[in-house]
């Protein structure tokens, strides 16, 4: 089919820079960027790709997606399928609720605290979209997306054909899951998502900087809306607004280490949450670095895992910052910190 055709049914936009795209606000040109609005675009998107022999990245509203300097030679689809939707209710009991992956998840965890269900208020005001939940089971304040998830429904790019893939068929654990690691990566692009809620709330203890919240307030309502204020308040004081300030939410992961490894980390004055979970915010806070800058990246004064790009020019200051801040931490305590956004395009 000649491209004629596949411009004049979708809006197919050239040379467009990944940092117009991305909440980091850096990266070179991708080539090719279509807007998906509807299911049925994504075959004749795909196709195009197809023809011009090029690879296809599947982008939400960028707040988790770092691009690189080099731009990226391929199609990128930005998912903007939207509309959501009680797929099934049991009065005072439960409910289904559906969500095209284009919506804001955090429009999709009001929907839910609003008629009064548990299982998303945690997931409150986190920046991403409902397809990019899954992707990386997005999880804030005790919750993930695996918990309340039911399915998901994909445009399989291989077959052409529309499946429903069943949470335990995507391998959800902490920031992982089929979507962004192994040999299924690339192959589906998440359409629609499925959660089941409860009603009822949430009970003490919280997470602690939640817990801490409510302590600090006196608050005694405990129900989803509730909860969902509360969580709200907690991200505003410590997480920087993408809409405002560049910057990919939390820029490391927190270390996870076996229990040999925790017993040690201990022992030398480490926290360990859980049996084994090291907050990284504190490693990076204790080695020296909060509020600190470099090559135009700030370290966040407020929440030292966050990373803010006040004035990098480029993917390549950012690089340079991350190596600064691991060889840091890496002298001081002895642990890799790991990149939690993912990257698009080349160096
Ligand atoms: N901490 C410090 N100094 C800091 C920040 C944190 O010492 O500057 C220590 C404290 O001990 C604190 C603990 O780290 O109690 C945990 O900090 P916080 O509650 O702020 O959460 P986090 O571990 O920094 C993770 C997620 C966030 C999520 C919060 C709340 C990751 C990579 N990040 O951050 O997710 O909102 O927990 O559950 O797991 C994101 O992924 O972009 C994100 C913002």
């Amino acid at each position: 089919m000649p491209s004629m055709l596949y411009n004049k049914y979708m809006n197919i936009r050239e040379n467009v820079p990944i940092s117009t795209l991305t909440t980091m606000r850096l990266g070179g040109a991708a080539r090719y960027v279509i807007d998906i609005d509807k299911v049925e675009d994504l075959s004749q998107a795909y196709a195009f790709a197809k023809e011009k022999n090029l690879p296809v990245y599947v982008l939400g509203n960028g707040s988790n997606i770092i691009g690189r300097d080099g731009g990226f030679n391929g199609v990128i689809l930005v998912c903007k399928l939207t509309g959501m939707g009680i797929l099934r209710e049991e009065k005072d009991e439960a409910v289904q609720l559906y969500s095209y992956s284009g919506e804001l998840l955090d429009d999709f965890v009001t929907y839910g605290t609003e008629m009064g269900y548990s299982g998303m208020e945690a997931l409150s005001a986190i920046p991403g979209t409902v397809g990019a939940a899954p992707v990386q089971n997005v999880g804030a304040y005790g919750q993930d997306i695996s918990q309340s998830l039911v399915e998901v429904e994909v445009f399989d790019t291989e077959t052409g054909e529309i499946k429903t893939l069943p949470k335990d068929q995507l391998e959800l654990s902490y920031r992982h899951s089929i979507f962004n690691h192994g040999e299924l990566v690339g192959r589906y692009f998440i359409t629609k998502v499925v959660v089941e809620l409860h009603k009822g709330h949430l009970t003490p203890p919280f997470y602690n900087s939640l817990q801490a919240y409510i302590d600090e307030h006196s608050i005694i309502d405990f129900s989803p809306d509730s909860i969902r204020q509360c969580v709200r308040a907690v991200r505003e004081s410590k997480l920087p607004d993408p809409e405002l300030i560049a910057s990919s939410g939390s820029f490391f992961k927190n270390v996870y280490l076996s229990p040999e490894e925790a017993a040690g980390a201990e022992a030398a004055g480490i926290p360990v949450w859980d049996g084994g979970k090291v907050p990284s915010g504190w490693l990076i806070e204790h080695a020296g670095l909060k509020g600190q800058e470099f090559h135009g990246m700030r370290v966040s004064d407020k929440a030292a895992l966050v990373l803010i790009n006040e004035s990098a020019k480029s993917y390549a200051d950012l690089a340079a910052a991350r190596a600064e801040i691991i060889k840091i931490v890496k002298d001081k305590f002895g642990f890799t910190l790991e990149q939690e956004p993912m990257e698009l395009g080349d160096e």
